[in-house]
């Protein structure tokens, strides 16, 4: 029964990203307010019970693909638990993670089927590492990161680019896929409430295509097919062994294919990952209503772009981007 999750637009939306945690063992700027966030109460957080139960009504109606975000997700302590009963539903599952607690969980990553893990790293330089994330764990996301590629998982780093901060390091960025084979993904800074977004620190698509063709001969740098459901479109360079891509919200979005329907740690529905407007399925779940009918309710609130927000200007009115959650309770 795909109807549930088809959208007025006629997009299906197979793939569910869970948020298991809103903690996380980083401090990263864009992501978590300076002042902190009000953490939801540990009784409206989904256990490993309901995460099992809500995906497989997703699973019902269509879904075959599952990431797991945060937060950072292997912080939450039944981690094994909720890998175990979600590999019963015979889906896709991937994780979205910054990697420090990697060591600790490749076993039961490995045992359940985990291949695709997206590393969350903005700088190749450990002060810098230090800066935006307020703790000295760049070696142990480096390690990794290594532990990871020895062990044949498929890598996808993302980098979110921030003026001023790390957009020296997009060259060095690419030049770590001549020798491993990962994806690097350059991520356009997007506004959440308390990450003092504002146009001016983002690095555009534009801007990241400039320096690409002012470093490489044209000649060297492919464009790659895009998945039909891409959040990056990708490229490599010439012979070598990884590839990179863009991931631009910002200024050139990709709701056209947009498959993606979100489930945060206390339980709502987002839409979209720019709709502060939530359908909460955790409450109607713990009274034994059946959730399917919230569901669609969603999917068919979902709008055409960005939440509609179509232009870069809506963006950056500031009426219309605040009220939605910080990055770390969404999960990207
Ligand atoms: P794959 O499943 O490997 O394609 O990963 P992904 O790109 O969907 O997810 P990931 O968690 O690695 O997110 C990378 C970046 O893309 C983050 O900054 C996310 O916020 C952003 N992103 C992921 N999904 C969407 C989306 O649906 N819309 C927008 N605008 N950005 C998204
Ligand atoms: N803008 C763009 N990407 C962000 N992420 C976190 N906050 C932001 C933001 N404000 C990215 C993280 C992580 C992914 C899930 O989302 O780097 O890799
Ligand atoms: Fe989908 Fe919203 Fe992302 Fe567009 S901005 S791709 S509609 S989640």
């Amino acid at each position: 029964n795909n109807a549930v999750l088809t959208d007025d637009f006629g997009r299906k939306h197979n793939y569910l990203r869970i948020s298991l945690i809103e903690k996380c063992n980083l401090r990263c700027t864009y992501c978590m307010p300076a002042d902190g966030i009000v953490l939801s109460p540990k009784a409206s957080l989904m256990t490993a019970d309901e995460i099992h139960a809500i995906a497989q009504t997703f699973v019902n109606n269509g879904v075959d693909k599952i990431r797991l975000t945060g937060g950072e997700p292997l912080l939450r302590k039944d981690f094994s638990e909720i890998i175990a009963k979600l590999a019963s539903l015979q889906t896709e599952i991937s994780i979205t993670t910054n990697g420090i607690l990697i060591n600790k969980h490749i076993d039961v990553l490995k045992q359940f089927n985990v291949k695709k893990i997206n590393l969350s790293l903005d700088t190749l330089v450990a002060s810098k590492f230090h800066s935006i994330t307020l703790r000295d764990q760049f070696q142990s996301v480096i390690d990794n990161l290594h532990l990871l590629l020895n062990n044949d998982f498929k890598i996808k780093v993302n980098v979110v680019l921030i003026k001023g901060f790390n957009d020296d390091e997009i060259i060095d960025f690419i030049k770590l896929t001549e020798f491993l084979p990962i994806s690097i993904r350059f991520i356009e800074f997007m506004p959440f409430a308390g990450n003092k977004w504002d146009k001016s620190k983002m690095v555009s698509q534009k801007e990241i295509l400039d320096q690409v063709q002012h470093h490489f001969p044209e000649s060297h740098v492919e464009k790659l097919e895009d998945d039909k459901n891409f959040t990056a479109r990708e490229f490599k360079i010439k012979n070598y062994l990884g590839s990179f891509g863009i991931i631009s919200s910002i200024t050139n979005p990709f709701c056209d294919g947009c498959n993606r329907i979100r489930l945060t740690a206390n339980g709502k529905i987002k839409n979209c990952l720019f709709s502060n407007s939530e359908t909460d399925v955790l409450t109607p779940f713990r009274n034994d209503e059946a959730i399917e009918d919230w569901i669609a309710f969603a999917i068919k609130n979902k709008k055409k772009v960005r939440a509609g927000m179509t232009t870069i200007e809506e963006v950056n009115n500031p009426a219309l981007n605040q009220d939605n959650r910080s990055m770390i309770a969404i999960g990207g």
